[in-house]
């Protein structure tokens, strides 16, 4: 997919103080330390270098650097988008998810709240007594497909598939690829059952 590269013009999201597009910088700077006033903007931290599609609604406090979100797509509060992750198109992003480098999600996915990804599996601050750097470490990958759905509070460990359409219930924790139309709950996350096909609007 292709995006047109936007930089200064953002919509904000209703709900919060604002329903009107507004003009920001990129990044946005903290508020003023001496009045906590909180910028117009809603503090969105959007690096130079995000690729945002068309009609892409945020609300406040979001921070992306190095990603690519698709046109229609709605990023709730207080979500951090990584380098290299990629949000497809008309897909809905609740508050408080991570999405971390290594993420992609196709389009039409629901990501509830609070929902985390992992892209390394066994992590360590430190290599020989010194923080790692990201030449340290190799990072895994994670492919959500196109239509699924993943319940709040959800974590998706590395290297995992989720099928199209299927959905990860509130609190599960997926260590495995997820098949097309499935429902998965619980921690090892499980198949309980399938969605019909054409059941689910796709
Ligand atoms: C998984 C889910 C789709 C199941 O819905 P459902 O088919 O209506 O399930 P039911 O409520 O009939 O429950 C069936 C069984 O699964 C259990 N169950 C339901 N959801 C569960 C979950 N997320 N994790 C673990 N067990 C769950 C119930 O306790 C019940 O167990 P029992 O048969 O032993 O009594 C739903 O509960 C869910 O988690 N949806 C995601 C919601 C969400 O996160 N939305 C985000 C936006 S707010």
């Amino acid at each position: 997919m292709e995006y047109a590269i936007q930089h200064t013009r953002t919509t904000v999201d209703p709900g919060t103080e604002q329903d009107s597009t507004v003009d920001h910088p990129n990044p946005i700077a903290p508020p003023d330390s001496n009045t906590n006033a909180a910028p117009a903007s809603g503090y969105l931290c959007i690096a130079p270098d995000v690729r945002i599609g068309s009609n892409v609604k945020f609300s406040k406090f979001v921070n992306l650097y190095g990603c690519e979100i698709g046109d229609d797509t709605k990023i709730g509060a207080f979500v951090e988008v990584q380098k290299n992750a990629r949000v497809g198109k008309r897909c809905k992003v609740s508050s408080h998810t991570f999405i971390c480098e290594g993420v992609t999600i196709e389009d039409e996915v629901f990501i509830g709240h609070n929902v985390t990804f992992v892209n390394d599996t066994f992590p360590r601050a430190t290599t020989n007594g010194s923080l790692q750097t990201e030449a340290d470490w190799k990072v895994e990958t994670t492919l959500v497909k196109r239509g699924a759905s993943i319940g709040s509070g959800a974590t998706l460990l590395a290297n995992v598939v989720i099928g199209e359409y299927a959905l990860i219930g509130a609190g599960a924790v997926v260590t495995k690829d997820v098949p097309a139309y499935a429902i998965v709950t619980g921690n090892p996350g499980k198949v309980v059952r399938y969605f019909e096909v054409g059941s689910t609007n796709e």
